[in-house]
C-alpha cells in the first residue's frame, strides 16, 4: 500500500479496521506495517488482510483505524512458519473483536441490573 504522506505507528502487527474508498462500512482486519524481512525487502509496506473478505484488492485507497499492537514484524526462516504465524495473528485479531462485543454487552447488562449468566 502506498503510504506517503502519512504517519505510520511503528513496524509490526496489529488488530485494526479499515473501509474501503468505495464502501462505508469498517471492515476488520489484520495490519501488517513493515519491510517484510522474511523476503529480504527493503521497502516499507502496509498490508491489510480483511477478515470476511473474498478476493485481492490491489491499488485501492483504503483508510485504517489501528486499534491495538500484536507484536513485531519478524524474519522467519521459513515460509511456511510466517503462514503459521499469520494464521495466529488473524484468529488473535477475531478474539479482539469478539472480547470487545461481548465486553460492551456484559457492561450493558450490568448496568441493567442483569447477571451476566442469563
Ligand atoms: C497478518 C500479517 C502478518 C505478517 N507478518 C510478517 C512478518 O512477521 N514478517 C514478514 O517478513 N512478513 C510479514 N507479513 C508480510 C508477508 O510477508 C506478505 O504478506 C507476503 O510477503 C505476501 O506479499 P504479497 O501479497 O505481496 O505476495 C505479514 C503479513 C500479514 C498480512
Amino acid at each position: 500500500m502506498n503510504h506517503s504522506g502519512k504517519l505510520l505507528p511503528a513496524d509490526g502487527i496489529y488488530v485494526a479496521e479499515v473501509q474501503l474508498e468505495k464502501e462505508g462500512r469498517w471492515r476488520r482486519a489484520t495490519v501488517s506495517v513493515g519491510i517484510r524481512p522474511t523476503f529480504g525487502e527493503t521497502q516499507r509496506t502496509v498490508e491489510a488482510f480483511i477478515l470476511q473478505f473474498r478476493g485481492e484488492i490491489y491499488g485501492e485507497t483504503i483508510r485504517v483505524r489501528f486499534h491495538h499492537r500484536l507484536r513485531e514484524e519478524k524474519k522467519f526462516d521459513k515460509i511456511e512458519d510466517l503462514v503459521n504465524q499469520m494464521k495466529l495473528d488473524v484468529e488473535e485479531t477475531e478474539r479482539y473483536f469478539e472480547l470487545q462485543t461481548n465486553g460492551w454487552r456484559d457492561n450493558a447488562a450490568v448496568k441493567r441490573g442483569e447477571s451476566k449468566n442469563h
